[in-house]
């Protein structure tokens, strides 16, 4: 189904990102930030890590999308018939998780391509989408993803581990910095954000009052099953939805929160590889 538009595409391809403003509605996202913040599952599951400046960001993470509000939005056919036209093939849910960037405390992401993890879970192409959410408003002064436009042309970049967290290799991002535009990505909430996986993205402290909580769910196509199993699914089909469910599912509480998620000390921080230590 043809669902974004000739502009988008193209941005896609030639920048590695667009915006979908207004992608979903204020209700649908009250309902989303209410059954996030009001999760204690969620709070208990999230992850720290320490950003190297004594800071830490927070997020939790589950593989599977389950049939809670979170599962509406990563199964909707908005976002996934989306995700399809710019992979030009099925896709499976990779995983999604909640970016926990709390206001004063929220620390820093260090520049990174998410492909820059994953390849090491047996993903021979960078055939994946995330699909950034914004939960809250999302400024330069909460600490807004950056992305520097056109960089997912680079290719795959080395990533070394540091502390808590892994970054793309330092020499080629500053160089890259010279090259490419830095767009700060400014979002209302409800507004949406495709990016390739070897789009360089960091994203600064929140020092403000503000929090700035999304949503990021992200796809791989069914022909790009990794050859290896990972911390990450192979090939699931995915079950899409209606895109009145995320109100509907939204507004029962016995339902709304339902999801498993991922122990990422346990599952993965016990690991080596720099894969099983960043789920981004
Ligand atoms: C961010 O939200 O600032 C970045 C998160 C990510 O790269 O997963
Ligand atoms: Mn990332």
């Amino acid at each position: 189904m043809s669902v974004l538009s000739a502009q988008q595409i193209k941005a896609y391809s030639e920048d590695g990102f667009f915006f979908a403003r207004e992608m979903f509605s204020a209700e649908e996202i009250h309902l989303l930030r209410e059954t996030a913040t009001n999760d204690h599952a969620m709070d208990q599951a999230a992850s720290l890590r320490d950003d190297g400046t004594g800071a830490s960001v927070r997020l939790s993470l589950w593989n599977h999308p389950g049939d809670g509000i979170y599962g509406m939005f990563a199964r909707s056919h908005r976002i996934v018939d989306a995700v399809e036209q710019l992979l030009e093939d099925e896709v499976y849910h990779y995983h999604s998780k909640m970016i926990l960037k709390d206001a004063k405390v929220g620390g820093a992401w260090a520049w990174h391509q998410d492909y820059g993890y994953w390849y090491q879970n047996g993903l021979l192409f960078p055939d994946l989408c995330s699909v950034m959410i914004a939960v809250d408003k999302a400024t330069e002064q909460n600490g807004c993803l950056q992305v520097l436009q056109g960089s997912h042309r680079m290719g795959r970049v080395n990533h070394i581990l540091s502390g808590d967290q892994a970054g793309a290799d330092v020499e080629r991002v500053e160089h890259a910095k010279k090259r490419f535009p830095l767009i700060h990505c400014s979002m209302d909430a409800g507004d949406a954000l495709f990016f390739h996986p070897n789009l360089l993205h960091a994203s600064a402290a929140n020092l403000s009052d503000h929090p700035r909580w999304a949503l990021i769910c992200c796809y791989n196509a069914r022909s790009n099953d990794p050859y290896k199993e990972s911390h990450h699914p192979s090939y699931t089909k995915l079950d899409k939805v209606e895109d009145d469910m995320i109100v509907r599912v939204g507004q029962d509480d016995a339902r709304r929160s339902r999801v498993d998620f991922a122990n990422l000390d346990s599952d993965d921080r016990s690991a080596t590889s720099l894969a099983d230590e960043q789920p981004s």
